[in-house]
Order: structure tokens, then sequence, then C-alpha cells
């Protein structure tokens, strides 16, 4: 019988609920990623990790990421990330770049006679080969206070008058909820594969 941990970074609760219902699916053990540490991993076969996404980040996401070649690597890893932005391939690709880098600058040595690729093309290069699923999320203009307050009104300052951004500007001032509880049967199907 495989054993399957859910972790979870929730700041506002809506990855807290996606976690749990997945873990509920799935007969797992569902922990906040606050409160463990990786060795409290290790006799776990899948680990499911989802965390909110803030300003690109995936909340808790180190958890992950910092462990990856500590032997989480030979465990079935799925992450899912929450967020509002649109489910773009644009979007997809950027959270990727951001969250699962393996470093932020390029081995000169490593990629030597490489430079036919552009920066940004070697570090997709070299993004670790974790799998992340994307989740839509809520925003309430109502409950974010303090330095998340802040964030968001630089960003909102940040989207200015773009047309593309009329609708995130929209989410943030009057708030949203595009969760879909529907939408986690990818990530079920992929945690009950054989295969890592
Ligand atoms: C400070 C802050 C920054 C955010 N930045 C992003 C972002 O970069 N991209 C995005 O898609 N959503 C962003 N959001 C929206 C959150 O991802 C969304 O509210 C998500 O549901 C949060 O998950 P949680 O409820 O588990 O905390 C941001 C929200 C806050 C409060």
């Amino acid at each position: 019988m495989r054993k399957t941990a859910v972790v979870y970074y929730s700041k506002y609760g809506t990855t807290k609920k996606y976690a749990g219902i997945i873990s509920d699916e799935l007969g797992a053990d569902l922990f906040e990623a606050r409160n463990i540490k990786f060795r409290d991993l290790k006799d776990y076969d899948t680990v499911v990790f989802g965390g909110g996404i803030y300003s690109g980040g995936i909340g808790g996401i180190e958890l992950i990421t910092r462990n990856w070649y500590k032997g989480l690597n030979e465990k079935k890893v799925i992450c899912f990330a929450v967020g509002i932005a649109a489910d773009s391939e644009e979007n997809r690709q950027q959270c990727l770049d951001i969250n699962f880098k393996r470093r932020f600058v390029t081995d000169a040595e490593e990629d030597h006679g490489r430079e036919d690729l552009s920066a940004s093309e070697l570090l997709k290069e070299k993004r670790l080969p974790i799998r992340c699923f994307f989740l839509p999320g809520a925003f309430d203009p109502c409950k974010v206070k303090g330095r998340d307050k802040f964030i968001i009104g630089i960003t909102k300052k940040m989207i200015g008058d773009s047309p593309e951004g009329k609708y995130l500007l929209d989410y943030f001032n009057k708030g949203c909820d595009l969760v879909d509880t529907g939408k986690i049967k990818p990530i079920i199907e992929a945690c009950l594969q054989h295969h890592i």
C-alpha cells in the first residue's frame, strides 16, 4: 500500500481547502507545511505539495525544491499552485521558471558552447523536473492586511491601465472566488498512476 502525504501552504484558506479534498480522496495524511520538516516525509512514497501563489512565488515550495536531490526525486512528487491569474501557457511557464529553477545564474563552464540559447532558455533547461498543476484561487480584499496589502497596492500600480491586466485589477479591487474543486481530478489521477 502506497503511503501518501498531502502538504499545503495556505495564507487565506483556498489551498487548504483543495488540499483537504485531495487528502480525503486519496486517504492520505494531511500536513501544513509550516508544521513539518523534510524528515517527516521520509516514510511516504508519494508527496503532494500545494501552495498559494503570492507575487509569483508558490508559498512554502522550498520544502520541495531544497530537498529535491536529498531523496524527494526518488518519490512520486506532485505539486499544485493556486492563483487567480489566468491559466495561460505563458503564466504557467513563468510560474514554473520562478519556482522550480535550479539556480539563478547559469554555470559558465557547463554552458560553454551553448551561446545559441538565450538566458531564459538556459534557465528553463535548468528547471527541476517537478510536475505542477494549476488550480484557480480566490481573493478577498477585505481579508488582506499588513505586508500583503502593501504588496497588492504595488501590484495594482504595476498593472496600471494595461488592457491585459484589467481582469486582475478587477479581482484585486472587487475580490473573486474562482475555486473549482472539479479541477483536482487530474491531480488525483496522477497520484494514482503507478509510475513516478
Ligand atoms: C500578496 C498576494 C500576492 C498575490 N500574488 C499572486 C500572483 O502573483 N499570481 C496569482 O495568480 N495570484 C496571486 N495572488 C492571489 C492568490 O494566489 C490567491 O488568493 C490564492 O487563492 C491564495 O491561496 P490561499 O487562499 O491558500 O492563501 C496573490 C494574493 C496575495 C494576497
